[in-house]
Formats: structure tokens, C-alpha cells, sequence
């Protein structure tokens, strides 16, 4: 495996610094990921030197926007395989991504009790849109339950794939147990029963190589923030026959070709879905972060973090009153946990922050996942490719910590 974890470190400029008087040992990216310093530079130079609407002016510094933020849609193309780049739609992350779906696409062909399959263990940003749908249409959502280990059944998605279901939608890497699912099983079913797939890809296009075309899914998610980018970017590659059914979902300039009193003509596909100035600068930014990836290689990105979750996965088990939840033989090096009989998360993470450990506690923005596990809160450590076994370590100290604290 050729993957240099220092030499990654080293490009991560706030992983130098400390917290509470200690080295900051950063284990929520999950949440949100840090910038290289390769992104930071991008995003200051396009502001110092190369800053201007894109898509409007004639002038020079228009221009130069526009050709970088519009080569990023061929960057994503690359980093997901998309068959072209006509089929990523830039956004500011997935949740606009899924709503635009929920909007342009499931919206006009949804009828009271037609149904959406989802996981229990959807982010918010998988749920709430089709909430929407529920409340104001009478869609119904059907739940697909995961194991004890936190394992989602394929067959199980497949069977609940019935005459009445229009979509489904399903994450491929889950934010609280790490579990990964198996999406390209789920979407040949799907589509031998008619039903396409959004796939809400936040965590897995991070940690493991993501190909849509071989996925063969309809829909898949991004979002840069977690991606090493810019907060405010992101993109959903949509397929190009999907494309052609969905209606746009925001109105406004940059979408139209023409607008006259009593008519509206909309710009080609995929523009067509992008109103407004858009995120111009940090999706620059989020075109330099997947380089940066690319140039590494998803593969050894994700072989170096099995080899880390191993790692944490055998420090944790030693801790016989730690419980931790998602249990998945193949998961990413997520970990959500309790202490027994102890405090709750956020008094945990509080004190592991005073050893300069930052994990996330709460509900993690999955609350059916919360309650099917019936557990309020959990901490949460998710770790990334520039962390290290010493991350591992110092994270084990201050459990140990917490557990004479507490117990
Ligand atoms: N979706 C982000 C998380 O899992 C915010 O923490």
C-alpha cells in the first residue's frame, strides 16, 4: 500500500495546532473534514486574483471564473465515474441535492399512497424531504430495519420494494455505525421491478472509490465539506435519462434561456437545475480537494483507513465497558458509543475535548436510527485518512478518563 498518513498530516495545517493545551487530535469529519492547504490557497487566490459572477459577464475576470468553476463538473464526472459531465448538477451539498430530487423529480410523480423504501438509518437529509412528501402528498415511507450488527440486508430493501413504491433511497455508508451498503445489489433489483435509486453518498465517496456507472444507480449525492472542500459545495449526478424527466426545483436566474411576461424558457440540462450565483468560489475549491484525492488514490485512502479501523476497533473491544454500536465486519472507521452505566455523550465529549479529542455527540441527525437503537445519544469518532493509531491512542487515554470519571 503506498499511502504516506505524515505526509497527509503535513497538508492539514490545523492538525499542527492544539486545543485545550494539547495536540488536536480530530475525530469528527464526519461532521465536516478539514482543508488542505491546497484548497485553502485555491480558495484565496480565486478570491485575491481571479474572483467574478460566472455565466454573465464578457469581461476577462468573468471569463476566468467561469472556466474554473465549470471544469469542477468534469472533475466530479472523473472522481465518480459519471458517463459525462452533463450529469452532475453542482449544488451546496446533498441535502440540496436530495431535495432538488424530492422536488423535480418524485413530487409531480407521487400520488397518495405511493411509497419511498429508506434505511433506518437515513441522515435527516434522506428523511425530511420525503417527510415532505409524506405530509403534503400522502406518500408513505416504508422502513427497511438493519441487524443487531448494524448490517442492512440487501434482500431485505429488495423485498420491500413493492407494486406502489416510486423510489428508493438509501445512504452507502452510514454516519453513526459505519456500516456500508451494498448499493449496487439494491439497484439491479430496483430496476428489474422499475424503481430507481438515489443513493446518498456524504459519507461513502470519502472512504471508498464511488463508480455510478457500475453502481448503475439513478441519483448519488455529494458533499464537499466532507470531501476536504469547502463548506456550501457539493453536487448529485443525476443520469442522464433521469435528468430529462425531472422538473426544475429552484427558479431563478442562470436556469433560464429566456423569461418573457407570460413564459419561461429553461436552460439546457444541467443548468437547468442551478439557480442563482452559486457557490463559485468553493466549488473551485471542491475541484482542487478532489484532486488532491484523485492524486492520492481512493484506493489507498481506503486501504489505510480499514488499517486504521482495525486498529480502533481492537483498542475499543478492550474496553469492557464501552458499548459500541454498529458492529459490521466491513464498516468505516466510524465509531458510535456509550460508556456504561455513565454520564451522557455530551458530558463525555466535553471532558474528551479537554484532552483535546473532538468527537460529535448527540443524535447524529438520525433519529429513527437513534430510536430503533433505543438510545438518546451517542459520541461519536469518525475518523479520516490524515488520522493516525496515535489518534487511536489518545482517544483511548481519554476514555479511560472519562470511565474513572464517571463509572
Ligand atoms: N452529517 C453530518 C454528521 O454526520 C453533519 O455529523
Amino acid at each position: 500500500m503506498s499511502f504516506d498518513v505524515q505526509a497527509v498530516r503535513a497538508d492539514f495545517p490545523i492538525l499542527s495546532r492544539e486545543v485545550n493545551g494539547k495536540p488536536l487530535v480530530y475525530l469528527d469529519s464526519g461532521a465536516s473534514a478539514q482543508k488542505p492547504q491546497v484548497v485553502i490557497d485555491a480558495i484565496s487566490y480565486a478570491y485575491s486574483y481571479e474572483y467574478s459572477n460566472v455565466h454573465r459577464g464578457l469581461h476577462y475576470l468573468s471569463n476566468v471564473a467561469t472556466e474554473k468553476y465549470e471544469s469542477v463538473r468534469g472533475v466530479i464526472a472523473k472522481f465518480l465515474n459519471a458517463g459525462s459531465e452533463d450529469e452532475i448538477v453542482l449544488n451546496s451539498g446533498t441535502t440540496e441535492g436530495i431535495n432538488m430530487v424530492a422536488y423535480g423529480w418524485a413530487m409531480p410523480r407521487m400520488e397518495a399512497g405511493d411509497e419511498i423504501v429508506l434505511s433506518i438509518m437515513e441522515h435527516h437529509a434522506n428523511i425530511v424531504p420525503w417527510h415532505f412528501l409524506r405530509e403534503r402528498q400522502g406518500i408513505v415511507i416504508k422502513w427497511v430495519d438493519v441487524d443487531a450488527n448494524g448490517d442492512l440486508d440487501p434482500q431485505k430493501v429488495i423485498d420491500a420494494i413493492g407494486p406502489k413504491t416510486k423510489l428508493v433511497a438509501i445512504t452507502h455508508l452510514s454516519n453513526v455505525l459505519g456500516t456500508k451498503v451494498d448499493v449496487k445489489s439494491i439497484t439491479q433489483a430496483a430496476h428489474e421491478k422499475g424503481v430507481p435509486v438515489l443513493v446518498d453518498g456524504s459519507q461513502s465517496a470519502v472512504h471508498m472509490p464511488v463508480d455510478v456507472q457500475d453502481l448503475g444507480v439513478d441519483f448519488y449525492a455529494i458533499t464537499g465539506h466532507k470531501l476536504y472542500g469547502p463548506s456550501g459545495s457539493g453536487a448529485i449526478y443525476v443520469r442522464k435519462d433521469r435528468m430529462a424527466e425531472m422538473r426544475p426545483f429552484i427558479g431563478g436566474g442562470d436556469m433560464i434561456r429566456d423569461v418573457h411576461r407570460d413564459e419561461v424558457i429553461y436552460n439546457d440540462a444541467p443548468m437547468k437545475f442551478e439557480a442563482g450565483t452559486p457557490g463559485i468560489v468553493q466549488t473551485i475549491g471542491l475541484g482542487v480537494a478532489l484532486e488532491y484525492i484523485m492524486s492520492l488514490g481512493m484506493a489507498n485512502i481506503a486501504a489505510y483507513e480499514d488499517s486504521l479501523r482495525d486498529y480502533a476497533r481492537s483498542k475499543l473491544d478492550g474496553l469492557n465497558w464501552l458499548n459500541v454500536q454498529g458492529q459490521s465486519a466491513d464498516k468505516a472507521a466510524i465509531f458510535s458509543f456509550t460508556l456504561q452505566g455513565a454520564a451522557h455523550a455530551h458530558d463525555i465529549s466535553t471532558v474528551l475535548d479537554k484532552k483535546g479529542v473532538a468527537v460529535r455527540a448527540g443524535q447524529h441527525c438520525a433519529q429513527p436510527l437513534m430510536e430503533h437503537m433505543g438510545i438518546p445519544a451517542t459520541c461519536r469518532a469518525s475518523f479520516a485518512m490524515y488520522n493516525t493509531t496515535d489518534d487511536v491512542d489518545a482517544l483511548v487515554d481519554a476514555l479511560e478518563l472519562c470511565h474513572d470519571l464517571f463509572a
